[in-house]
């Protein structure tokens, strides 16, 4: 049987396993996580393992990044099974701090990013999440103090804002941002795919279709608005309502008008029944 990771729930707790690894010289990653762990987060725990001698993945359904209407009660909990992946996958520590842990009553302290957190983009439809996703990730860092922090590109805005954040509050770590993992059909890898219906899921490879061929007609020169024009109308066709279709400079996120504006991102969010799904693509 795999050796299990060790399991911390506490700031001291966690302290002394970081100091342990600090005194033999050793070097750390951190793969931020929700939980509901899949083939995505165990690349990112693959990639830790190439950068860093010991990887730490934390697990913690952070409350402050979910609107109240959002699915934050029911977001996927499969802690039993996520500890069993990454046992398989030779992790070395998990941070699970309770919410309390994380955010005791009298907190009161919160990172309110700018920037790319207000490209237009996640941050219009979830005007909270990137405020919660930095306040929680800036308390990860510090409290794991990582060399290397591995985040999918999947989630491409979050990857910018807390690249961003790192820089800004002079962080001494770097964020890796890694290729987003895909079905075989190019649904990207998410926790909430799950709650695809089966006709949902059908549909669902659409976002990677059409932000491919959106790309490939950028790139050959046709006009970025009837191109993305056009995607938003093929993802309808499937049965999509389409928040945004996007394409924007890859670092600022600002919007671009031509192909020389670049480099590009293509960046999509749409709803199929009542899930949500994001994904991208460089041009
Ligand atoms: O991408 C996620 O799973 C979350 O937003 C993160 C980075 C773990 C912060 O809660």
């Amino acid at each position: 049987m795999a050796k299990r990771p060790t399991i911390v729930h506490t700031i001291p707790a966690l302290r002394r396993e970081i100091a342990r690894y600090r005194k033999s010289r050793e070097t750390v990653a951190l793969v931020p996580t929700m939980g509901a762990l899949h083939r995505g987060h165990l690349a990112l725990v693959r990639a830790g393992q190439q950068r860093a001698d010991r990887v730490v993945v934390s697990i913690f359904v952070n409350p402050t990044q979910f609107a109240p209407t959002e699915d934050f009660g029911s977001y996927p909990r499969t802690m039993k099974k996520d500890i069993d992946a990454l046992a398989d996958a030779k992790a070395d520590l998990v941070w699970a701090p309770s919410p309390s842990v994380m955010y005791p009553t009298d907190f009161a302290t919160r990172v309110a990013p700018e920037g790319a957190a207000l490209a237009g983009l996640e941050d219009k439809f979830r005007p909270h999440f990137f405020g919660g996703v930095a306040t929680v990730v800036a308390k990860l860092f510090t409290q794991v103090t990582p060399d290397f922090a591995m985040f999918g590109q999947k989630d491409y805005q979050q990857l910018r804002v807390v690249t961003q954040m790192a820089k800004d509050l002079d962080l001494p770590l770097k964020v890796v941002g890694l290729a987003t993992v895909r079905e075989k059909d190019g649904l990207a890898l998410s926790s909430r795919n799950v709650y695809l219906s089966e006709l949902e899921r059908r549909h669902a490879p659409v976002l990677s279709r059409t932000l491919k061929a959106c790309a490939a007609r950028i790139k050959a020169g046709e006009p970025i608005a009837m191109v993305l024009e056009e995607g938003r109308m093929h993802i309808r066709q499937a049965e999509f309502s389409v928040d945004y279709l996007e394409a924007r400079h890859a670092l600022t996120l600002a919007p671009v008008a031509t192909l020389k504006d670049g480099p590009i991102r293509l960046l999509v969010a749409a709803k199929i029944g009542k899930t949500r799904l994001i994904d991208n693509l460089g041009v």
